[in-house]
């Protein structure tokens, strides 16, 4: 399916829940959001109308995320129906990684294809600071688990200004430990990012670079080698690295030319944007009784209407329009 801009999007990320068992600073205030009632959240069998009609329409790779997808009861049942759409050939997770361990052979079983496990610091003392809970040494260990388990799987550090990015190099080196990609993630001014100062993706691989040599671009084609081949990412590699090294640089090298994604919020807002609020409210339509051809009108409205990118560095107005990423999923 194709947007005004002729773009194709084939992409599509599901937050199946507004809750976390996390109070990562930079995503959500400190006392947490109040949670939306479980009534106003689409149901498995409403997600995956959705995502069948958005199979039907060109979506081929599905990204299950947040707040935090495992803490919503059974999300692996969700992601082995949606495994079995047809047309559907991915289907992935973002997960901070806490309840990994416990679900990780019912994720597999149910055909999960690979894992984005967050972990900004290795420190504890700070992870809690940041988090509001323990946790470093846990997401580790759940890294380490899913990599045995053969789960396609990838870190994703977010640098913060004077706050932990001194352990971009012990987050790298994870990369050449492990076989995992480790991703470094310019902050975006959505929601309490925007209180945050991040790092530049090109700083942070020229402190890499100081640590580990020169860095080896890959050629962009490879880039979709691994994985759903959905994301906005560029890789490096570094010499005797196991993984990738990655970058996803929205705000210094933003990508919305080559975006092909978009989201359904855990209430049923198909986002053509992760800055706008606009969308198409498909709960709304699924619940007063639409029929298949409507949802689908739905979807392709909202797809048309996909603005041709964001404005993080221009309209600061605009930005605050957004809600919190929790609520988006990233
Ligand atoms: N900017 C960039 N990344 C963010 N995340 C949450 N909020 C922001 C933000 N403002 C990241 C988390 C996690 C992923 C789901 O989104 O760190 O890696
Ligand atoms: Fe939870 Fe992820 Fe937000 Fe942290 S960034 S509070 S783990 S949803």
């Amino acid at each position: 399916m194709k947007d005004r801009y002729g773009r194709e999007i084939n992409y599509l990320r599901i937050s199946v829940t507004d809750r976390c068992n996390l109070r990562c600073r930079y995503c959500m205030p400190e006392h947490g959001i109040r949670p939306v009632d479980h009534k106003d959240i689409l149901s498995f069998d409403e997600i995956g109308r959705v995502a069948a009609i958005c199979a039907g329409l060109g979506i081929k790779n599905i990204k299950i995320t947040g707040g935090e997808p495992l803490v919503r009861k059974d999300t692996a049942y969700l992601i082995r129906k949606l495994k079995e759409i047809s047309g559907i050939r991915k289907v992935t997770m973002t997960t901070n990684g806490l309840l990994m361990e416990k679900y990780i052979s019912e994720l597999i079983e149910a055909g999960l294809d690979g894992v984005n496990i967050s972990l900004d610091t290795l420190k504890e003392v700070r992870y809690m600071e940041l988090t509001g809970s323990a946790g470093a040494e846990k997401v580790l260990k759940a890294i380490m688990l899913c990599t045995e388990r053969g789960l396609a799987t990838k870190v994703n550090m977010v640098p913060v200004a004077g706050f932990n990015d001194d352990e971009v190099g012990q987050l790298a080196a994870l990369a050449k430990n492990l076989d995992v990609d480790v991703r470094f993630i310019e902050m975006m001014p959505v929601g309490q990012g925007r209180l945050f100062q991040g790092c530049s993706g090109s700083d942070v691989l020229k402190r890499l670079e100081a640590i580990f040599g020169q860095a080896h671009a890959e050629k962009s084609h490879e880039n979709h080698r691994k994985d759903s081949g959905s994301g906005p990412a560029r890789y490096y590699r570094f010499d005797g690295f196991r993984g990738r090294i990655g970058f996803i640089d929205a705000l210094s090298r933003p990508f919305c030319s080559q975006c092909n994604r978009v989201r359904l919020t855990s209430e049923g807002f198909l986002r053509p944007c992760l800055q706008f609020e606009t969308g198409e409210n498909l709960k709304e339509l699924m619940r007063a009784g639409c029929s298949d051809k409507q949802l689908e009108k739905a979807v392709q409205k909202c797809v048309f209407g996909k603005p041709s990118g964001h404005c993080f560095n221009s309209f600061s107005k605009d930005a605050e329009k957004t809600g919190f990423m929790s609520k988006i999923g990233g």
